[in-house]
């Protein structure tokens, strides 16, 4: 490969970060972008359409559990970033575990393999902060203890010490990297904020799981994207086999962010309703972002106030979008209320999620 552009897989490349992320590469990187994703509900592969002609981007429709794929894929690449995964705290509840043990574990550990038969340069497989559970102590550190709590944030764990454990016994040249709670333009509306923004822009009700005071630490997806080139660009020596923290160090409580994006779109702020608590709730994420800035010179460079505003405009000229989404996933939700044994989805209203 020498002489010639990194090539970059990423996978998941029609969800929400990693479509963002591979935007920011195309713009701001030489490299060419392989984007693989097995376009399961919450992929969009309108997510990547301005992009699919770009002489520098690939598209491969296809799962991250398919062993034989994954080899074939891998051994043409530089760089992993596995991104691919069930993402949705909520479903992992009420749907249940199993795609995510699938897509989570037994993906990353296939890619893992992979990866040790054609060896890369650099394997980054993007954790979550929900691996942290509640803080023990704030900001959270990437020595704070792992207290998954629910199935998602589990099989997040598992994925990142099944990783970590490929750097220790296989000498792969891993980093973990556990992203807190990203937000902006392109993020399924069953996360929080897309899904206030949109209930905001219907006019409908905000609803609000408990009172409100859970609080995360939310980074707008932009930042994210140049965390994760920083970490591709970083001395291989200061972070294989690292866990890395990304994160802005701030935490906002889910009823202001309720109360801000009600001010950015000018709607009453008599539209927040409260609904019972969540079951596997986690209270406080915040995360040190020491770390990152230490071994990459990373540091999250966009404000709440500028990323909601960019967020919100990105939902309010894109109304065709989350309304193309919110209809499939009525369907999706009208589907398994026909299911056997479906009787507990009925309830479901959209998550606070990471
Ligand atoms: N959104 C956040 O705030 C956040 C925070 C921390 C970590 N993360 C992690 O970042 C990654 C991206 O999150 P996101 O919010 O963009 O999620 P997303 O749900 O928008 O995107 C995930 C993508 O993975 C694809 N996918 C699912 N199963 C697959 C499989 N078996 N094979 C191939 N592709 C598959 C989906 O089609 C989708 O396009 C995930 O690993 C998630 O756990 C997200």
């Amino acid at each position: 490969m020498a002489g010639k552009a990194k090539r970059v897989l990423v996978t998941g490349g029609a969800g929400f970060i990693p479509s963002n992320f591979i935007r920011y590469l195309l713009d701001a990187t030489p490299y060419e972008v392989v984007s693989l994703d097995a376009l399961t509900y919450a992929g969009n592969i309108e997510n990547l359409a301005e992009v699919m002609a770009h002489p520098r981007l690939s598209f491969v429709h296809g799962d991250i559990r398919d062993a034989a794929l994954m080899r074939d894929v891998v051994s043409q690449v530089d760089v992993i970033v596995n991104a691919a995964a069930e993402s949705h705290v909520e479903k992992s509840i009420i749907e249940g575990a199993s795609e995510f043990v699938t897509t989570n574990v037994e993906g990353t550990q296939i890619l893992l393999d992979a990866a040790r038969e054609s060896p890369v340069e650099r394997f980054i497989l993007i954790s979550s902060s929900e691996v942290y559970g509640t803080a023990d102590y704030a900001p959270m550190d990437e020595e704070h203890p792992l207290k998954p709590r629910s199935p998602y944030a589990a099989t997040k764990a598992g994925a990142d010490r099944l990783a970590y454990s490929y750097f220790v016994t296989y000498d792969l040249p891993v980093v973990i990297v556990r992203p807190f709670n990203n937000y902006g333009p392109r993020q399924h509306p069953e996360k929080v904020i897309p899904r206030f923004i949109t209930q905001a822009l219907a006019g409908e009700p905000l609803t609000i799981h408990g009172d409100g005071h859970a609080s995360r630490d939310w980074l707008y997806v932009g930042d994210d994207a140049e965390a994760i080139v920083a970490i591709i660009e970083a001395e291989l020596a200061a972070v294989a086999g690292e866990v890395l923290n990304v994160a802005t160090g701030i935490d906002i409580t889910i009823s202001d962010i309720a109360d801000l994006v009600l001010a950015a779109l000018g709607k009453p702020r008599s539209l927040k309703v409260h609904l019972p608590e969540r079951l596997g709730q986690v209270d406080r994420h915040i995360g040190s972002v020491d770390k990152i800035a230490e071994r990459t010179g990373w540091r999250a460079r966009t404000s709440f106030a500028e990323g909601l505003e960019q967020t919100a405009a990105w939902y309010r000229e894109n109304e065709t979008w989350w309304r193309a989404v919110l209809e499939r996933e009525a369907e999706r939700a009208a589907g398994r209320a026909g299911a056997p044994g479906a009787g507990a989805s009925s309830s479901s209203a959209p998550a606070q999620r990471s």
